[in-house]
């Protein structure tokens, strides 16, 4: 890069900043977005505290009372930003194919012209009026080898201190960066430039939105939204889209390494009585199920059963020495969906939640603390919902208002979690005995149901299905294929994918390795009344242990069609009402219903037919084959 011109802006280059690259970089974008002033971000407490105070003097923060939520605030959004824009996500790679059908592309050229380089690029003076904050994070414990570094350029402080919370953010991350350290550089604008004496508004941002991946230069460039995965430019589009395609590359070329996974997974560590841990993974697409599972609380009758929390949301997952599967959490947050949390169903996280919090889109109450739906039983008499109207039971009733977006988020960091596991960022990651895949279906997919090998278990990730949530705008409640819950978030072609996970499993297999088991959960199975009959939550433990007794070799199950699942008597039922018809009605295969998925599963490989691995259709036919034969 050249030395760009400065334009007469002062850079306020901190004297710790020793990266001529970065310093170019930052100039060169503050040059091409016209901002007003440059921040450099030291992620201290005392910077932390300043800027959530300027946000409250913005108006876009509320301090909520602090005897009851202290150090705590509240950010209701723009109506038109309220979740991840899935259409509006773009994959440029030079070639169409190497982006995927599932993926929106666009050539980088072209791209660039639309963002940077042409007449009217939207970045062009999109920070008019505004200061760019530069964010230096660290996805992965600082300084570890198994850590990637970031730098974020954003003209939203609600952006700098969310990713505070959610990553190692700050000064120390330029100390590891040194003079020359590799850094992905992640461009975000809300795209609302101000005039000169424009009064600004709460939640800025603009009703074109782009956000936009170069996996070839590892480069991010997110316009028009201040929103979660759209803006915090770490998780998602980092985390997951730039990490899944660098760690298909480490398994390109002579070096014959099998490569790493960036995935959608929680992971958890189990303890059971006797003091035996293992560590399980978890593919939920988005508002499936991770947090909720993550910080799990084994029913009573589960006593000196413990579960901890190593990550809720993103596992990046590398072979070791000794050919396990060890994982570990980029993340050092929890940006998770408040509506339906509450005391029962997830009392770690209530207690995560008691102090230093942003929440975003919930409801205010009277007395300055937050509410959503579900996080009590009886309401408040009134309070304000996430768009600042007045909202009160009657009005519910009459108008269907939502107190809190069904949306609704809160940022926390991991360290207030009470859960945390031990090794939550031991650089050397936990070692995997299992993982899960499974998404959110009312009817089809039984409770659990165990792969009998790696391909069956690529099969079943590659082939789910999950209704749609509010966790991305468009339509919720539909069914559509979310292979390993990664869909929204693959930053290459999805049957490479499914290639690159056989490929790992038969390298580490041929060098002798035992490979996790793999499962496909369903929590979601609903009843002719409409609601769910699986109790969930702890009482997914139940399920959680059967897994366990598996992979252990105790576990009853009967092999059949889909793979292995257990018998009503194969659980644990101590401390749960729940009938064996209960239990026929969450595992009850359907010949009609299977039939009709089998043929969504053929769409989906019709539609991924280019480089689609052979070995999933031969599943596939052997599958239908039985089907055909055992359940008519
Ligand atoms: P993202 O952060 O969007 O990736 O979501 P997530 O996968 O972490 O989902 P989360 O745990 O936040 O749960 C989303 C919604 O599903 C919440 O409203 C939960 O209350 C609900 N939920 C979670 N687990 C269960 C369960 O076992 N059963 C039922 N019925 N609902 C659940
Ligand atoms: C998801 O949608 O899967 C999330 C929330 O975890 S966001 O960070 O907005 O992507
Ligand atoms: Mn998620």
């Amino acid at each position: 890069m050249n030395q760009p011109v400065m334009q007469g802006l002062n850079l306020n280059l901190p004297s710790y900043v020793q990266h001529p690259r970065l310093i170019a970089w930052v100039a060169e974008i503050a040059a091409l977005t016209g901002a007003a002033s440059v921040y450099w971000c030291d992620g201290s407490t005392e910077e932390y505290q300043r800027l959530c105070e300027q946000l409250v003097r913005a108006g876009t923060f509320k301090k909520l009372n602090p005897e009851l939520r202290p150090g705590s605030f509240l950010a209701n959004s723009d109506p038109s930003d309220v979740a991840r824009v899935e259409d509006r996500t773009f994959i440029c790679t030079p070639q169409k194919e190497d982006a995927g059908p599932t993926n929106n592309w666009m050539a980088p050229a072209e791209m660039r012209t639309l963002l940077q380089t042409g007449d009217n690029a939207l970045f062009k003076g999109s920070m008019r009026g505004r200061t760019l904050y530069v964010v230096p994070f660290s996805m992965g414990p600082l300084g570890s080898p198994i850590a990637h570094i970031g730098v974020e350029l954003s003209d939203s402080p609600y952006v700098a201190v969310n990713m505070r919370l959610m990553t190692r953010m700050g000064r120390a991350v330029l100390d590891v960066l040194g003079s020359d350290g590799e850094f992905v550089p992640c461009v975000h604008t809300v795209g609302a430039p101000l005039q000169p004496g424009q009064a600004d508004v709460p939640w800025p941002c603009n009703k074109t939105k782009y956000i936009v991946h170069y996996p070839e230069t590892r480069e991010i460039w997110s316009y028009g939204s201040g929103y979660g995965g759209n803006a915090l430019l770490g998780k998602k589009c980092f985390a997951l889209r730039i990490a899944s395609t660098m760690g298909r590359q480490a398994a390109e070329g002579p070096s014959g390494s099998p490569g790493w996974l960036a995935e959608h997974m929680l992971v958890l560590g189990v303890e059971n009585p006797q003091g035996k841990k293992y560590h399980v993974a978890a593919a939920f697409p988005s508002a499936c199920g991770k947090t909720n599972f993550a910080m799990l609380i084994p029913p009573k009758a589960f006593a000196g059963w413990k579960v901890t929390t190593i990550g809720d949301d993103i596992a990046w997952i590398k072979p070791g020495a000794d050919g396990r599967l060890y994982a570990i959490n980029p993340e050092a947050g929890y940006f998770g969906v408040a509506p339906g949390t509450n005391a029962h169903t997830n009392p770690n996280c209530m207690a995560s939640l008691e102090r230093d919090v942003i929440f975003t889109n919930v409801a205010l109450t009277d007395d300055g603390d937050v509410w959503w739906e579900g996080m009590t039983d009886t309401p408040p008499a009134h309070c304000i919902d996430w768009q600042g109207k007045d909202w009160t039971p009657a009005i519910a009733k009459e108008t269907g208002a939502k107190a809190a977006h069904p949306n609704a988020r809160f940022t926390v960091a991991a360290t207030n979690n009470p859960a945390l596991d031990a090794n939550w960022d031991n650089p050397a990651g936990v070692p995997l005995d299992a993982f899960i895949f499974g998404g959110r279906r009312s009817t089809t997919v039984p409770l659990v149901t165990e792969a009998r090998d790696w391909t069956e278990g690529v099969y079943m990730a590659a082939t789910m299905g999950s209704e749609t949530t509010a966790a991305a705008a468009g339509q919720q409640g539909v069914v559509r294929r979310d292979p390993f819950a990664m869909l929204p978030f693959m930053g290459y072609n999805m049957s490479d994918y499914f290639q690159h996970w056989l490929d790992l499993g038969a390298k580490l297999a041929a060098s002798g390795a035992t490979l996790p088991k793999i499962y496909c959960v369903n929590w979601f199975r609903k009843g002719d009344d409409g609601k769910f009959v699986w109790p969930g939550y702890g009482e997914n433990m139940r399920v959680l242990k059967w897994m366990l007794d598996r992979i252990e070799g105790t576990g009853g199950g009967e092999e059949h069609v889909f793979g292995v699942t257990p018998n009503y008597g194969d659980l644990n039922w101590a401390g749960l009402d729940f009938s064996a018809a209960q239990f026929d009605t969450v595992t009850r295969i359907d010949a009609a219903e299977w039939h009709a998925e089998m043929k969504l599963h053929d769409e989906l490989f019709t539609q991924l037919a280019h480089h689609l691995p052979a070995a999933l259709p031969a599943v596939k036919a052997r599958i239908a084959q039985r089907l055909q034969k055992e359940v008519g």
